[in-house]
């Protein structure tokens, strides 16, 4: 389990700067246990047998780099752009050598279509539920509206990172149930970014997320354009994700054992995915490439790296470009984190190489002879786009969100909220339209939590260690490190951010675009389900 280890994140580059080393992680210390014997100890519980013994695929002794690397088809915009996506169930090969899975996806295979707009041009899209009504996976019941009295299949699709009105965003509690569809207008007035689109179905997601209701959704404008950065079949896309399979080839998301209360605080599986497949390969050339990685996993966190140590050209994140590229040793995605990279081959043809999560290679690389087109490597700019820092003394307020830990009511697992409030209290957060805020994550938990604000983008201004003991008994924020800026990576526009443990993490942001109701929470799908998910409103 060295490479779960290590991707048990939380030793984050920005943590490890701060002196944040985490030793251990107290109460996740038990789940992760289990966790690590996962593979080779048959687990528990599954939906329909509350303490029935699944066994387990080994899923790391499969035989890595058999399956090509699957590249989703477009779906391209014609103007004026109407698209229509529906979600079904499949069944789909994860590996040669594993029986067809049952899935949920947004296309007739494991990958949804990229959605590839321009900015400034409005799209419109139909959202259509044909999944079955019954659920494959254990529903929590006692879970924010989860209850026995609504149906189990229910989805509504929020674009990650997009600047939409508050109708089209894929509220948790506009969802809708099979048989039915939703139609939602993106005026993407935004910047060139990797965008993505999700199920976000009140307590729910964590579910249809891991059942496969993800893609990606990109949007270009004239500034990524005049670039010329690698197109065509030299842009890739990688979307990353974990799961547990059972011996037959199922997909397995484990229980706590409690009926009543099946939710647990995290999941990690062995099985690394990339597109739909378990550690494939991909043939390139001898050039540069551009990739669009994403991780669409419910908990973990992805460290990758290169095998043959050559840096990772970083040119963008979140929310589009960077002002500057960054060549970078790793790259660590959150959940819903993005990475816009360039990796360049030139010097490796004829070669394998692979890409790391950790220790362990999850994607190979196989390089051609010779490449079918010119070399464009010495075009690539360092400088990419002008960003602003926006000034601190812009913000007309400063919030103070503290991110909480609690034993739940059961006493074996864990509860996480915002400011101590569930998601159902009263909107505390009233942005005003066009104004600028700062908002500081306390976090005085254990874990990193990677937090989301809907509809903007925003800056990220430091990270500080500080003195939780002292916060507790005098309420006060002692600091016990200096304030620690961003690196390159972080520096451009986000909507996703790393907050680590002991440390307060602040972000700018200038609220634009639309006033009504939206959300910000943990990008841990468990977390966000139990109860770390807050409302907020802009107003005019
Ligand atoms: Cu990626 Cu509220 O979502
Ligand atoms: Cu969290």
């Amino acid at each position: 389990m060295s490479d779960s280890s290590s991707s048990r994140r939380r030793f984050l580059q920005q943590t490890a700067a701060l002196g944040l080393l985490h030793g251990s992680r107290h109460s996740f210390a038990k789940s992760f246990v289990q966790m690590g014997d996962m593979h080779q100890t048959p687990r528990t519980t599954i939906p329909d047998a509350p303490g029935k013994t699944v066994p387990m695929l080994h899923v790391l002794e499969l035989t890595p780099f058999v399956d090509p690397l699957p590249l989703p088809q477009t779906m391209g915009v014609a103007y004026p752009g109407k698209l229509r996506i529906t979600m079904r169930e499949i069944h789909a090969k994860i590996h040669r050598d594993v029986a067809p899975t049952l899935m949920w996806s947004y296309s007739p295979t494991p990958l949804a279509p990229i959605i590839e707009a321009r900015s400034g041009h409005p799209l419109e899209i139909e959202w259509v539920n044909n999944l079955p009504t019954k659920h494959f996976l254990p529903i929590d019941h006692s879970l924010h509206g989860c209850g026995h009295d609504i149906p189990d299949v229910r989805t509504t699709t929020h674009v990650h990172g997009a600047r939409v009105p508050s109708k089209a965003d894929g509220y948790p509690t506009d969802w809708f149930v099979p048989g039915k569809s939703r139609t939602c207008v993106y005026p993407l007035q935004q910047d060139a970014a990797t965008l993505w689109y999700h199920d976000h179905a009140m307590g729910l997601n964590r579910l249809n997320t891991y059942a496969g209701l993800f893609g990606l959704f990109l949007v270009r404008d004239e500034v990524e354009d005049s670039l010329h950065l690698p197109s065509g079949k030299y842009e890739i896309p990688l979307i990353l994700y974990d799961r547990e399979i059972t011996a037959d080839g199922q997909l397995f998301y484990p229980t706590s054992g409690d009926p009543e209360h099946p939710w647990v605080s995290e999941f990690e599986g062995d099985g690394i995915f990339i597109n739909g497949k378990i550690r494939p390969h991909v043939e390139v050339e001898p050039r540069p490439y551009r990739f669009r990685i994403l991780n669409t996993a419910n908990s973990r966190f992805f460290n990758l790296s290169l095998d043959t140590q050559q840096p990772i050209t970083q040119i963008g994140s979140d929310q589009g470009l960077l002002s500057t590229s960054a060549d970078i040793p790793h790259l660590i995605l959150a959940p819903a984190e993005r990475g816009d990279v360039l990796i360049d081959f030139s010097k490796s043809s004829g070669k394998t190489l692979h890409l790391r999560n950790g220790g362990l290679d999850i994607l190979q690389f196989r390089v051609s002879a010779q490449t079918t087109s010119p070399n464009s490597s010495a075009s690539i700019p360092k400088n990419l786009r002008t960003i602003e820092r926006i000034p601190e003394s812009s913000a007309v307020t400063t919030r103070t969100i503290t991110l909480d830990e609690y034993q739940d009511k059961v006493g074996n697992s864990m509860l996480m909220l915002l400011n101590h409030k569930r998601w159902h209290e009263p909107v505390t957060e009233r942005p005003k339209l066009n104004t600028t805020e700062i908002w500081e994550f306390v976090n005085l938990t254990e874990d990193t939590h990677p937090l989301h604000l809907h509809l903007v983008r925003f800056q990220l201004l430091d990270r500080r260690r500080f003195d939780v003991f002292n916060y507790y008994t005098y309420n006060k924020v002692r600091y016990t490190s200096d304030a620690l800026p961003p690196t390159p990576s972080e520096s451009g526009w986000k909507d996703t951010i790393q907050c680590p443990p002991k440390a307060i993490t602040r972000i700018i942001v200038r609220f634009e675009g639309y006033t009504g109701n939206y959300l910000y929470h943990c990008h841990v799908l468990e977390h966000e389900a139990n109860d770390m998910m807050r409302p907020f409103e802009v107003i005019a």
